[in-house]
């Protein structure tokens, strides 16, 4: 028996066909700027459409060039990305904006090895960049297409372990089309997001059902096969809202290698079961041995529960007066480990101005509107 050509004569005309008619107008595909198209392709990595756009427009007025993001400061990067999560993503692309402004005169570079070499670019980004920018013929995978061109070609391993990632990126590069390769790769990602979805997807409307095994084997449960879900882990820990006399609060800043790098935070501890004095003591323990601050603990603030990769942290906010301690500087801080951080005691202005990471900034909200924040009636008019 001889096997039907892969790819399908005609799926790319398909693809494309219905591509032009259904395709989101987002804000990064309207025209083919290396920068834009460049930026929305990190943000995308890990964050849904719908939260993207908005972050997408405000980096875009406030920077519009790759030289105007070179010559930021890492903390307005920061600042700007926010809410955003992965953080690391920013930190490199600012880095790589440097790296852009001092090798290659400030234009992005059309040259799929100088793409490759800048920071914070994979394969899947240099692919999304060379083929939708300039048109080149580079495939993609990422989470929309490893699950759509599993369907397509009713791959039944594991499509996230070495051998499935090596055979599902030939797929990839096999089915391009010779033109209109960047419009090609959005529609794969964009027909993986709104119709070819992980539950229940809606072959219906699928311009690609007639070629495609999955559909016609009714195994879309079970095609791709579902990822191992990592173990979840459950942290306790506490930030303290450390405040001087003259109303500052203590800030300190997460240091290289730490799951926050760059952004700034209210002092988090690890805690065990602690509670009442118990947890009163640990703090202002943690606090002196950690930040070299000795506090009188006060109020309980807030319980926030949030999750982090694999990690669900319960963050028990707790108010403390600041009773002798440092001027602004570096610490050891954190359980034993040896990792540097900057400590700072910044009025309400200035933590407005930092990088904090979302409970951080809740915390600094919740200071603000309760009136907590020492600005006093200023703060409870501004609400
Ligand atoms: N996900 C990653 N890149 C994308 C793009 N260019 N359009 C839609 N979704 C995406």
């Amino acid at each position: 028996m001889t096997h039907p050509p892969f790819p399908p004569p005609s799926l790319s005309r398909r693809l494309l066909a219905w591509y032009r008619r259904a395709a989101r107008p987002l804000p990064w595909r309207a025209d083919r700027d290396p920068y834009r198209v460049w930026i929305s392709e990190i943000m995308l990595q890990q964050t849904q459409v719908a939260t993207v756009e908005a972050y997408f427009e405000r980096f875009m007025v406030a920077f519009p060039t790759v030289g105007d993001l070179a010559a930021a400061d890492e903390s307005e990067v920061l600042r700007l990305w926010e809410g955003l999560g992965y953080y690391r993503r920013a930190r490199q692309l600012h880095l790589a904006a440097r790296q852009i402004a001092s090798e290659h005169d400030g234009r992005f570079p059309d040259d799929g090895e100088a793409v490759r070499g800048l920071p914070g670019i994979g394969r899947y980004t240099a692919g999304a960049i060379l083929s939708i920018a300039f048109d080149r013929r580079e495939p993609i995978l990422e989470a929309n297409t490893v699950r759509l061109l599993s369907r397509l070609v009713a791959f039944r391993g594991n499509p996230h372990d070495a051998a499935g990632q090596k055979h599902l990126w030939q797929v990839a590069e096999e089915i391009l089309p010779r033109k209109s390769v960047g419009e090609f790769n959005q529609a794969l990602m964009e027909l993986g997001s709104q119709l070819c979805t992980p539950r229940d997807p809606a072959c219906d409307g699928c311009p690609l059902r007639m070629l495609c095994p999955t559909f016609a084997g009714g195994l879309q449960a079970v095609i791709p096969r579902a990822k191992v879900k990592p173990r979840i882990e459950a942290v306790r820990q506490a930030a303290v809202v450390v405040r001087r006399a003259d109303r500052r609060v203590l800030l300190m800043q997460h240091g290289e290698g730490e799951r926050w790098a760059g952004l700034w935070d209210f002092p988090r501890i690890e805690l065990g079961d602690e509670r009442g004095a118990a947890l009163g003591r640990r703090i202002g323990d943690a606090m002196r041995d950690e930040f070299a601050v000795n506090v009188a603990p006060g109020e309980h603030l807030a319980t926030m529960r949030h999750s982090v990769t694999r990690f669900r942290i319960t963050l028990e906010c707790y108010a403390a007066e600041c009773v002798d301690g440092r001027k602004a500087g570096k610490v050891n801080g954190g359980n034993g480990r040896t990792v540097e951080r900057r400590v700072r005691w910044c009025a309400a202005a200035e933590v407005e101005k930092l990088p904090l990471n979302t409970t951080g900034r809740k915390i600094s909200r919740l200071l603000l509107t309760t009136g907590r924040n020492g600005a006093g009636e200023n703060a409870r008019r501004a609400r």
